[in-house]
């Protein structure tokens, strides 16, 4: 297995971060993975956020916790709250991807691979990473949209596309067991 192989079958979803800032260069490295993503037809649609001012942090998984405790369906909640009542898991920097809407067949899975490229640069880096849809919904009350879209930076007429969490593991955890049968062959 060459190393890119390797790191992609040792990557796992982190839920347990360390209080210990990443250095800058490596933050660097990982977010110019980020925008090294393919886009369809190159439109590159996006923003690469890196945050790691800690009370902005906190303010959008207190109003992505408060969203999801007022859901109808409890599941999230519940399953949050067997979580440690967390969504961000202590992670000190929340990697936030911003996508323009209007291009909207390919806006997300472009800000999927964007995703994918942060979290895989990030444990090639030693880097624990964890992707976070969850923290979309501090986005889903039009006020808070505007709110932290301005905190955020986002250009006018983008919204939350997805967010990935980076720090150092606390405590790790095994991948997903990949399931084979789901590739098929056809001769
Ligand atoms: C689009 C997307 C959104 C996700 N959102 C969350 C999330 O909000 N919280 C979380 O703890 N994990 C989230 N995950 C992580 C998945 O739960 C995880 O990738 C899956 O359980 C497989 O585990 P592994 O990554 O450790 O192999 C998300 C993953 C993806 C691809």
């Amino acid at each position: 297995m060459n190393e890119t192989l390797k790191v992609i079958a040792e990557r796992y979803s982190c839920r347990d971060f360390k209080d210990t800032m990443p250095p800058d260069e490596v933050l660097q490295a990982i977010a110019e993975a980020a925008v090294q993503a393919p886009s369809a037809m190159n439109r590159q649609a996006w923003r690469v956020i890196v945050v790691k001012d800690r009370d902005l942090i906190n303010d959008i998984e207190s109003e992505a916790i408060s969203y999801i405790e007022g859901m109808e369906d409890k599941s999230s909640y519940e399953r949050i709250k067997e979580r440690g009542g967390m969504i961000f898991y202590g992670a000190p920097v929340l990697v936030v991807v911003a996508i323009d809407p209007s291009h909207q067949d390919y806006a997300l899975i472009d800000c999927g691979i964007v995703c994918q490229n942060i979290a895989i640069a990030a444990a090639s880096l030693g880097i624990a990473n964890v992707i976070c849809g969850y923290a979309g919904r501090s986005f889903d009350k039009p006020a808070s949209a505007e709110e932290f879209g301005k905190r955020l930076g986002f250009p006018e007429g983008y919204i939350f596309g997805c967010s990935v969490l980076l720090g150092y593991a606390n405590s790790t955890k095994q991948p997903h067991e990949p399931d084979k049968n789901k590739v098929s062959f056809i001769e």
